[in-house]
């Protein structure tokens, strides 16, 4: 087995790749039926020679729009996939080369499938994960204990999986998951489709898991509540390749290009209406208050002309918020 000194990285990726064939579509019904007769394919890269380095202990969030790579990568460092191309260790270990060493050591939840058992009681579910490890029995008993008590489903224990809701399922599942210990987690959407308690419950419990236990995550979430309360560092990828690997604060200063200007000011009488969207898309227009979102290079500009126009008594300049400009960045 190899060596990997405490300090090391916990994940080393570098150049990490994998392409997928796919049957390439015709546009319109011509072309679909000249698919019919000659298929075609196409070589399309799911992840694009990606590296990072996550320290042992890290929480990292991975974001990125729909079809950006996430899960493929994921899947290739929890050895479900290999790669067409590139390397990764993860805590030593190149993961599909599944050595029961690493198996062991890690944990792939994934919140759009379930990995339990459908018709027993969680609890059997659990008992037969914990089998497949082979974690004593003692130990078992305690962790649930731990879990279920954390996750707040200690009374749904008898309940089976297919009767449980999806908050509970989920809490299941990351219960599962954890029997063993592992070191890593790789959480894909775990809070995807949860109530909003729920939801909470899980994030408050992973922010617990990773300060008490060392685990060192990556997470991808569509949900910035998630992002904002878990991660310090995100990695933001797009069309299989890393387009951002920094603080999540950065984020904003890096790829906001608007930024939110408010005005209070005195209302003049019979002054009603104004147009003020030659300045940008406005937020809020009350009497004697208005708030716009400008483009970047703008704000200085509109700002001039405001302090021209009106009576300003109070004037405001914000970042844009982080929601938004992910959302921006994403929402092509
Ligand atoms: N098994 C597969 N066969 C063909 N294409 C795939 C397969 N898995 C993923 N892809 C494609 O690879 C790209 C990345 O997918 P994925 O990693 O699931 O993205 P994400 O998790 O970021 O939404 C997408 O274009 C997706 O359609
Ligand atoms: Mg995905």
């Amino acid at each position: 087995m190899e060596s990997n000194p405490s300090d090391a990285p916990a994940i080393e990726v570098s150049q990490l790749t994998r392409t997928f064939r796919v049957y390439k579509k015709r546009p319109g019904f011509q072309g679909a039926l000249r698919g019919l007769l000659h298929r075609e394919y196409e070589t399309v890269a799911a992840v694009d020679g990606v590296s990072f380095q996550v320290a042992r202990g890290e929480l990292v969030g991975f974001l990125g729009p729909n079809g950006a790579g996430k899960t493929t990568t994921l899947k290739m460092l929890a050895g479900l996939l290999y790669p067409t191309a590139g390397q990764a260790r993860v805590l030593g270990h190149v993961p599909w080369e599944r050595a029961d060493a690493y198996r062991r050591q890690f944990a792939l939840v994934m919140g759009q499938k379930n990995q339990l058992w459908w018709d027993l009681p969680a609890r059997e579910s659990l008992e037969l994960n914990a089998r497949i490890y082979g974690i004593p029995q003692a130990r078992f008993d305690r962790t649930v204990a731990e879990l279920t008590e954390m996750l707040d489903v200690r009374e749904k224990l008898s309940v089976s999986v297919r009767e449980l809701s999806l908050g509970e399922r989920m809490k299941m599942e990351l219960i599962a998951s954890l029997l063993h210990r592992p070191q890593i987690l790789f959480l894909d959407e775990p809070t995807i489709g949860l109530d909003v308690v729920s939801q909470q419950t899980v994030r408050e419990f992973l922010r617990h898991h990773n300060a008490t236990q060392k685990t060192t995550i990556l997470l991808t979430s569509h949900y910035m509540e998630d992002i904002h309360a878990l991660c310090e560092r995100v990695i933001i990828i797009d069309h299989g390749r890393i387009s951002f690997d920094g603080r999540l604060e950065e984020v904003v200063d890096r790829f906001a290009d608007f930024k939110l200007i408010t005005i209070e000011y005195d209302p003049a009488p019979g002054r009603v209406g104004e147009n003020l969207q030659r300045f940008g898309e406005v937020i809020e227009q009350t009497t004697g208050r208005i708030k716009l979102k400008v483009k970047r290079a703008r704000v200085i500009a509109v700002c001039q002309e405001l302090l021209d126009q009106f009576p300003v008594r109070d004037i405001d300049i914000e970042e844009a918020p982080i929601e938004d400009v992910i959302r921006q960045m994403f929402g092509r």
